[in-house]
C-alpha cells in the first residue's frame, strides 16, 4: 500500500501536475507509512497473543507429553477405561444383525462401573463413562434405557441407532425415563430397589447424546428424555420418526443443540411434503434449550408446552403452512414465558395460545410465514414481536394474525408488535403513526390496515399543523373502530400526525 503509494506520487512528479496535486498524492506514501507502521504493531501484538496461547498449550500438555517416571513404571490398565465399546459386547456395526441386547449389557456395565460420589443429592456421578458406537450403524428392536434411575455423568457417542421393522411405534431409540418394569440389576441391587433408594427427583442427570444418528425407520421416535436434570443432545441426526423426534417431558435443562431433525430425508420441495407428520421436537418441561437446530420435514417442528424454554437459531422448513404444517406451537395458554429469537422460520409459521409473555425477536419469516395468536381465554400480555423480518409473494399476508374462532382477544396487555420490516407482505403493529390533511375542520386517520386489534387504541399523539392565518382550537373527538379524529373549530388548511399505541397497560 505504502509502496504503490509513493510510485504514485513519483509518477505524477514526472507528469509535472499541479503542486497541488503533488502535495496531495505525496502526503500519500506518509499515510501510508503510518497504517503500514500500525499495521506492524497489531501483527506484533497478535504474534505476542498467539504466543501466549502456545505457552499456555505446551503447559498444559506438557504432562502427558513427557510422561514421568513413575507413570511409565505403571503400564495404563486396561479395565481402568471406563469407555464401552459397543462391538466388545457383540454389537453388529454393520447393522444386518439385532445389536439391541449387545448394547444394553454396555450400557449397563458402563453404568455399574465405578461411582464418585454423586451429581445433585441422589444422582450417583459416574465419572463420565462412555458408551462408544465406534461410528458403527447399529439394529434396534426396542428402546435403549438406562437399566436404573438415579445415574449421571454419562455419555452416549459415536454412531448410527436404526430402529428394526418391528421396533414399538410408541417407543423412543433412546428413553431416559424410569424403568422401574425392568428387572436388570445395577451394582447388586434391583432398579426397584436403586429407585426407592435414590432420593433424587430426578431420573438422570447430566447424560449426554453425542454424535449420533438415529433413525426410527417410521416406527415411534429418536429420544425421551423424561424427568431429567441437564441432558445434552449435541450434533445428532434424527430421521424417520412419526412420533417425536425428541421429546422432553419434566426435568429441566435439556439443551439440543446443533442438530438435525426431519421425518424424510428431503432439502426443501418435498413431492410427499403434504404428507409429513409427527413433531420434531415436543418440550413438555420448563428451561430447554434448542440452539443451532434444522428442522426439515415434519407436520411441526416444535411444541412447546412447558414454560421457560429458549429457541435461538432454529430453522424451521418442516412443513410449509399451506400445506398445514406449523414451525413453531406454543400450547401454554396463560404462562407462556418463551423467547423465539435469532431463527430462521421458512414458509412456517408461529402459532402461540393466548401469549402471556413471549418474545419473538430478530427473525426471519419467509414465504408469507406468520405469527398467529390464538384465543383460547382471550388473553395476550406481555408480548413481544419486534425486530424481525418478514418476506412474501405479495398476496397480501399479514405477518401477525389473531385466531379468535374460541372467542375474541379481551384481556391484551403489553402486546408490542412494532419495528418490524416487510416485503411482499402486510404489516401489522401494535404501535402505529399516520397523518391526513386538507382543509376542513375535521380530519381523521385510519389505523385499521396496520393495527393488529380491531377497535383498540389505548394513547393518541397527536399534532397539527396549520398555516392559517388563523389559530383554531383543536381536539382529540373520535378514537372508535381505530380510527382517530381531531377536530377544529374554523375551517382552515391544516395537516394532523397521529400516532397511536395499543400496547399501553391500562
Ligand atoms: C399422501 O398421502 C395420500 C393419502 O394417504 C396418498 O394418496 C398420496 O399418494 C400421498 N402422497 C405422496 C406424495 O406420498
Ligand atoms: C365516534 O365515531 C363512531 C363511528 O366511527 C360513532 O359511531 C360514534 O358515535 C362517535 N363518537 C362520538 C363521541 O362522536
Ligand atoms: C367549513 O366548511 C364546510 C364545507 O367544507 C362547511 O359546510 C362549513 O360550514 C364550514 N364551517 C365553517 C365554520 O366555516
Amino acid at each position: 500500500m505504502a509502496r504503490k503509494a509513493l510510485l504514485w506520487s513519483m509518477f505524477m512528479g514526472l507528469a509535472s501536475f499541479s503542486f497541488l496535486l503533488i502535495h496531495v498524492y505525496g502526503e500519500q506514501p506518509q499515510v501510508g507509512q503510518f497504517s503500514g507502521g500500525h499495521y506492524h504493531d497489531q501483527m506484533r501484538k497478535m504474534q505476542a497473543i498467539k504466543a501466549s496461547f502456545v505457552r499456555h498449550d505446551s503447559i498444559a500438555l506438557s504432562p502427558s507429553i513427557s510422561p514421568s517416571p513413575s507413570a511409565a513404571q505403571q503400564p495404563p490398565v486396561v479395565s481402568s477405561s471406563r469407555v464401552y465399546h459397543a462391538t466388545s459386547y457383540g454389537a453388529d456395526p454393520t447393522g444386518k444383525m439385532d445389536s439391541t441386547e449387545a448394547i444394553l449389557k454396555a450400557i449397563s456395565d458402563a453404568v455399574q462401573g465405578p461411582s464418585e460420589g454423586s451429581l445433585i443429592e441422589g444422582i450417583q456421578n459416574l465419572g463420565g463413562a462412555k458408551l462408544s458406537l465406534e461410528g458403527g450403524n447399529y439394529l434396534i428392536s426396542r428402546p435403549l434405557r438406562l437399566p436404573a434411575t438415579g445415574l449421571g455423568n454419562f455419555m452416549i457417542h459415536g454412531g448410527t441407532l436404526r430402529a428394526s421393522d418391528d421396533f414399538p411405534t410408541d417407543g423412543y431409540l433412546i428413553d431416559l425415563s424410569s424403568s422401574s418394569n425392568s428387572k436388570n440389576e445395577v451394582n447388586g441391587k434391583s432398579s426397584m430397589d436403586a429407585q426407592l433408594s435414590s432420593s433424587s427427583s430426578y431420573n438422570y442427570e447430566y447424560i449426554t447424546l453425542k454424535d449420533l444418528m438415529l433413525d426410527s425407520n417410521y416406527r415411534g421416535g429418536g429420544i425421551a428424555v423424561i424427568n431429567s436434570l441437564r441432558t445434552s443432545i449435541d450434533n445428532c441426526y434424527i430421521v424417520h420418526f412419526t412420533t417425536n423426534g425428541i421429546l422432553v417431558q419434566s426435568g429441566h435443562e435439556t439443551y439440543i443443540r446443533n442438530s438435525f431433525l426431519g421425518q424424510h430425508i428431503t432439502a426443501g420441495g418435498d413431492q410427499g411434503e403434504r404428507n409429513f407428520s409427527g413433531t420434531a421436537i415436543t418440550l413438555m418441561g420448563n428451561d430447554n434449550a434448542v440452539t443451532d437446530v434444522v428442522i426439515f420435514s415434519a407436520a411441526t417442528g416444535i411444541i412447546i408446552s412447558g414454560q421457560a424454554n429458549i429457541l435461538t437459531g432454529v430453522h424451521c422448513y418442516n412443513k410449509a403452512t399451506g400445506f398445514g404444517g406449523t414451525g413453531i406451537y406454543l400450547k401454554l395458554p396463560g404462562l407462556t414465558q418463551t423467547r423465539i429469537v435469532n431463527s430462521y422460520l421458512d414458509y412456517t409459521g408461529i402459532v402461540a395460545e393466548d401469549p402471556v409473555q413471549l418474545d419473538i425477536s430478530n427473525c426471519f419469516f419467509l414465504g408469507d410465514a406468520y405469527i398467529v395468536l390464538k384465543s383460547i381465554n382471550g388473553v395476550a400480555n406481555g408480548v413481544n414481536i419486534v425486530d424481525n423480518m418478514f418476506g412474501g409473494s405479495d398476496k397480501g399476508i399479514e405477518i401477525v394474525q389473531l385466531d379468535q374462532s374460541n372467542g375474541p382477544f379481551k384481556d391484551i396487555k403489553q402486546v408490542v408488535i412494532d419495528r418490524n420490516n416487510v416485503k411482499g407482505m402486510n404489516l401489522k403493529a401494535t404501535v402505529a403513526r399516520g397523518s391526513a390533511n386538507g382543509e376542513g375542520n375535521s380530519w381523521v386517520v385510519d389505523f385499521n390496515n396496520v393495527l393488529l386489534f380491531p377497535n383498540l387504541i389505548r394513547h393518541v399523539q397527536y399534532s397539527l399543523s396549520s398555516t392559517s392565518s388563523q389559530f383554531p382550537n383543536h381536539a382529540l373527538r373520535n378514537i372508535s373502530g381505530n380510527r382517530v379524529q381531531i377536530q377544529t373549530n374554523l375551517n382552515v388548511s391544516a395537516s394532523v400526525f397521529v400516532t397511536v399505541d395499543q400496547s399501553v397497560a391500562n
